[in-house]
């Protein structure tokens, strides 16, 4: 468990998964999958969870997956390297809070600080990155924030909304890395009560 200022990183147990399937029909989709809106089904979602339990045990594993919940417990999305390298020791960042009424309030930065400390603190990694979509500003300020840098821009590269949007793509290499309480104080982040419900 990795424990922030308004969320815990956890592991993706069964009270995650409860919940994948409501995320996966919520706004959050169309975000994390770069402007995807289409129905998932019940069954297609079981059907993705036994390819990748058959893949997971040919192949060796390269995603390490967390639970964000807030500091008192409620599961609110994941978090994860989804494609690491070990060899190279590159990561491939990826995240969703399903809960769309939390975004823009810090919790997803508060879980990418936690997430970027470990794969460089503990894992030793060189070098973490992510892609995104040009419409999706959250993620571009959370970007800023943290300190990951704008490395491309490939044009017209997804379909959203019936409109060609850009991808952007974001790293941070080890050394550019300040550490969390670094960060935490440039950007005066406390901890705060949980929210009301
Ligand atoms: C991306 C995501 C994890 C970020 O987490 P979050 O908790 O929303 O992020 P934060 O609140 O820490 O930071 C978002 C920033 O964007 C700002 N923001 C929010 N909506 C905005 C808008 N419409 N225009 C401009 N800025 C906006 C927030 O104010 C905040 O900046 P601030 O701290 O300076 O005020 C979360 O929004 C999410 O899961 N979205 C849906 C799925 C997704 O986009 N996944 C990522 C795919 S690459």
């Amino acid at each position: 468990m990795l424990e922030g200022l308004l969320v815990d990183l956890v592991p993706y147990g069964d009270r995650y998964l409860e919940q994948e399937h409501r995320w996966l029909n919520s706004e959050a989709w169309f975000w994390a999958a770069v402007g995807d809106r289409r129905l998932i089904t019940e069954s297609t979602l079981k059907r993705w969870r036994e390819e990748n339990a058959e893949r997971q045990g040919s192949q060796p594993r390269t995603r390490v997956m967390w639970g964000v919940q807030t500091k008192d417990g409620k599961p609110l999305g994941d978090i994860a390297m989804n494609w690491v390298v070990p060899h190279c020791r590159l990561s491939m960042l990826g995240a969703a809070i399903g809960e769309p009424e939390y975004w823009g309030g810090g919790y997803g930065t508060d879980a990418l600080l936690l997430i970027t400390d470990y794969a460089f603190d503990w894992l030793d990694m060189h070098k973490l990155w992510l892609s995104t979509m040009g419409l999706n500003v959250r993620v571009q300020r959370q970007m800023a924030k943290v300190g990951y840098k704008l490395e491309s821009r490939r044009r017209q590269a997804f379909r959203a909304d019936g409109q060609w949007v850009d991808e952007l793509s974001y790293g941070l290499l080890r050394e550019e890395w300040p550490g969390r309480a670094a960060i935490i104080e440039k950007l005066g982040l406390k901890a705060r009560p949980p929210k009301e419900e």
